[in-house]
């Protein structure tokens, strides 16, 4: 900015020698095995790698849902590795969105309340809560079927379901875990189109896929994971070109 130097830019997730260590009977695996990752806001990443290579560990720490063995996890919220877990109820409820392979829906409730609980954490009104559930929904051809259960939809729209329920409280972050993982591919290509289009309004997304094509075509920054570690990355992590 002064002199016309570049304005540094905003990690939405910055980490710094990840690693998670497992330990079972007597032998330890190296499922992150030291990962510097920046993710810049507005990227749209995706990660690949053998099954096994770590995606899932790497996810779910970003997502406050598990803790390193060692190495840092610098958000705009600040550090996840010294927050409470209070602290950390909350960055997971406000500000990611995670949507799984399993669309893990509560059966019993229809579509709209699977979304609308989203926002329940978030101190959102109940009128505001369903307006903006019956939006997001809308948004994702599901319209008509507001008031069915997941297990009368089908695998498609229950994971437009699950997505919808990601996007309703627009996070900063999106953690996509193959998503498209028990979809055809016509309802593969749905989800990420509806991603995509999320990220070109602004969003930040980083999805786990086995699908490469998709990836190509619609992420700017593929990166690739061997053995706990980042091993190819296309990207420049947020610099400008
Ligand atoms: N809770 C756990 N206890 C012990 N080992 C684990 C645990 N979670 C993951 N691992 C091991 O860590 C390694 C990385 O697992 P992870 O689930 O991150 O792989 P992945 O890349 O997501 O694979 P996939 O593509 O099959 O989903 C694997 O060797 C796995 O067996
Ligand atoms: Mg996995």
């Amino acid at each position: 900015m002064i002199n016309g130097s570049s304005p540094e830019p905003e990690y939405i997730v910055e980490t710094a020698g990840l690693k998670r260590y497992f330990h079972l009977g007597g032998s330890e695996v190296r499922a992150l095995d030291g990962v510097d990752l920046r993710v810049a806001r507005g990227e749209f990443v995706s990660i690949v790698g053998a099954s096994g290579s770590g995606k899932s560990t790497l996810l779910n720490l970003l997502a406050g849902l598990d803790h390193p063995t060692s190495g840092s996890i610098q958000t705009t919220d600040g550090q996840l590795t010294t927050m409470s877990p209070g602290q950390l109820a909350r960055y997971r409820a406000f500000e990611i969105g995670l949507i799984f392979q399993s669309f893990n829906l509560i059966a019993h409730q229809t579509a709209l309340i699977n979304v609308e609980m989203a926002l329940l954490f978030l101190g959102v009104a109940k009128k505001e809560r369903q307006r903006r559930s019956i939006e997001v929904l809308t948004r994702l051809g599901l319209g008509d079927r507001l008031h069915h259960r997941p297990d009368d939809l089908s695998g498609g729209e229950q994971q437009r379901v699950a997505v919808a329920r990601a996007l309703v409280k627009n996070p900063k972050l999106m953690l996509a875990d193959e998503p498209t993982g028990n979809l055809d591919k016509d309802n593969s290509r749905a989800i990420i189109q509806v991603l995509a289009e999320w990220n070109q309004q602004g969003g930040t997304v980083i999805l786990v896929t086995h699908n490469l094509d998709l990836a190509r075509q619609h992420s700017q920054r593929l990166l690739q994971m061997d053995f706990g570690k980042m091993v190819s990355d296309s990207g420049t992590g947020g610099q400008q070109t």
